[in-house]
This record gives structure tokens, C-alpha cells and sequence, in this order.
């Protein structure tokens, strides 16, 4: 019997390729986005079913959950894809998007992980895999404190739930994404700007001009992610955490092989 797999923010980038990735294998694939209404190209493929999920709301979380289960019967693997960034200052950010930061990236997934426990215990099993970044790991740039708070909380809630999972066959794991070229995430970054405060305008230029000429060959490809997604989801590859792309992996080696202060002086030497 073909297996299914449910995704989060599968209207661009990452998640609507892993969605058609796992169509083409023959999975049967729960496409959920906010605004499906929109979407002209997953709505084509036999095997995939669009569903309306924003993660921050409770009620369309359970409903799409609950509609996926009536259409495939049995959702073998989760995919907590949907995330945006929250950049610039913290001192400039407003109220409403440092809760939308923690509401989306964390929140989010609280939310769809509670509301799929009850279908996993019935089944005596089944897989979270999370999206995060190597900024949930480690830290990079300035200005980016808000989005590095976001990814290292959905790093600790996955950490910390593994013990009281574990006993239930429930599997977790956690994709550190190296920031990949070739998908929207840019047009997903918020801005926290202030016009009367002049003091973060150099360095949040400097960092707009790192994003918009991010260089692929150090990041993941989107492919080789969805390719690491394919190998926890068929069992190939049974790691907790792998991190994807060069950029991430050489932060991680030097975290790892310095005092953090050295780190931290070495990271912010870059943008001096
Ligand atoms: N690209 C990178 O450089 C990078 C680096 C590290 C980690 N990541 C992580 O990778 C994951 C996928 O991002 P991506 O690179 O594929 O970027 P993307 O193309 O911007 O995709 C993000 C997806 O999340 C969805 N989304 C945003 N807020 C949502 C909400 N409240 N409810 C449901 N869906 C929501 C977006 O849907 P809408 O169309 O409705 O906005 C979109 O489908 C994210 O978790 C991101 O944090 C990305």
C-alpha cells in the first residue's frame, strides 16, 4: 500500500518540491498551504490532495489533519516545512513580528505535532521531520537574532520531545537547511526597520546584500534537502540531525573547535 506523507508550506520552495518529489515516487502526498485557491500546479498531480493549513491556527490545523486522514486513511510521515524569516534589529522590531516569528516557526509546529499524536499513538508510530536551519544551530550574521531565537526553540522542543516519543515509536528528526538558493525564501523575510533610528542602517544593508547574493555553492541545494528528506522518510538514513550545505557545516566545525567567544569574534570579524 502506497505510504503518505503530509507537508507543511507546500505553496513554494522546499515544500512543493518535496511534495512533488514524493508524488512521483508513488506516495500518496497531503499538500497543505494557506491559500490553496491559488495553486494551478500540485492541484494537477493525481496522488496529491491540497489542503487549507495556516500552522499558527489551531482549528485549520485539526481540520486539514482530519481531512487527510479521511482521504488516505493513514498519514505515515509529517514534513513541518512551513517557516518565514524575521529580520533586522531587534530594538526596531514591532510587538506583532516578534510574535509572528515564534507563532509560525515555533508555534507552528507545536501545534501540528499535537494534533497528529492521536493518529500516531493509534498506529503505534510515525515521523516528524522538521525543517530548520543552521541558524537553529549556530549563530551567523547580525541582525538575525529573532529567526536564530525561532530555529534553536523548534531545535530544543524536538530535542526535548524525542525521550517522551521514543517510547511510543514515534520518530523524530531535524533538517538544518543551509539556506538554499533557487526557492522564495527572500520574498518570506520580514524587515524590522525604524526610520528614526539610524544606528542598525549599515549593517542591515550589508546583510540585504549578503541575502540577495547569497552564493549557491555554499548553500543546499533545494534538491539535495529533498533528498535528505527522501532517506529519513524511507528509513535510508536514520539521523536525528543532518545539516546540508557547505556554509553550515564550516560554522559548525568552527563552533566546534573554538571557545564560543572566539566564534563569536571570528562570525562578526565578517561584517565589520
Ligand atoms: N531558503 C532558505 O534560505 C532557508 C534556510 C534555512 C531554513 N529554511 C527553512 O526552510 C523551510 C522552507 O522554506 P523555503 O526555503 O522553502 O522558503 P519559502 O519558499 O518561502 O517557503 C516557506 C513556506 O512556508 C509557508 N508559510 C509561511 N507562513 C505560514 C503559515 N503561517 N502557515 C502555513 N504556511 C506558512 C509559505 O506559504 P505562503 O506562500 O502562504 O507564505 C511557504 O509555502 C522554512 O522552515 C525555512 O525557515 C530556509
Amino acid at each position: 500500500m502506497a505510504k503518505t506523507i503530509f507537508i507543511t508550506g507546500t505553496s513554494s520552495g522546499l515544500g512543493k518540491l518535496t511534495a512533488k518529489h514524493f508524488a512521483k515516487l508513488g506516495w500518496n502526498v497531503a499538500a497543505t498551504m494557506r491559500t490553496p485557491e491559488k495553486e494551478t500546479e500540485l492541484t494537477q498531480i493525481s496522488n496529491i490532495k491540497v489542503f487549507k493549513l495556516d500552522v499558527t491556527k489551531q482549528e485549520q490545523v485539526n481540520t486539514a489533519i482530519e481531512q487527510a486522514i479521511a482521504t488516505f486513511g493513514k498519514i505515515d510521515i509529517v514534513v513541518n516545512n512551513a517557516g518565514m524569516g524575521t529580520y533586522g534589529a531587534l530594538e526596531l522590531a514591532t510587538e506583532e513580528a516578534i510574535d509572528n516569528q515564534y507563532a509560525v516557526n515555533v508555534r507552528g509546529p507545536i501545534n501540528v505535532i499535537r494534533a497528529f499524536l492521536p493518529h500516531f499513538r493509534a498506529n503505534r508510530g510515525g515521523m516528524f521531520i522538521n525543517i530548520s536551519s543552521f541558524m537553529g544551530v549556530t549563530t551567523a550574521v547580525p541582525i538575525g537574532s529573532l529567526y536564530n531565537m525561532s530555529k534553536f526553540a523548534l531545535e530544543g522542543l524536538i530535542e526535548g520531545l524525542y525521550y517522551e516519543l521514543k517510547p511510543l515509536n514515534i520518530e523524530l528528526r531535524l533538517v538544518e537547511q543551509g539556506g538554499s538558493s533557487g526557492n522564495n525564501f527572500g520574498d518570506n523575510i520580514t524587515w524590522n526597520t525604524d526610520e528614526n533610528i539610524k544606528a542598525y542602517d549599515a549593517i542591515t544593508a550589508k546583510i540585504k546584500l549578503l541575502m540577495e547574493n547569497r552564493d549557491s555553492s555554499h548553500l543546499g541545494d533545494p534538491q539535495d534537502i529533498v533528498d535528505v528528506i527522501d532517506s529519513l522518510a524511507t528509513g535510508k538514513s536514520n539521523q536525528f540531525r543532518t545539516l546540508v550545505g557547505d556554509m553550515g557545516k564550516g560554522l559548525m566545525e568552527l563552533r566546534k573547535s573554538v571557545p564560543i567567544e572566539e566564534y563569536l569574534s571570528t562570525v562578526a570579524k565578517n561584517f565589520e
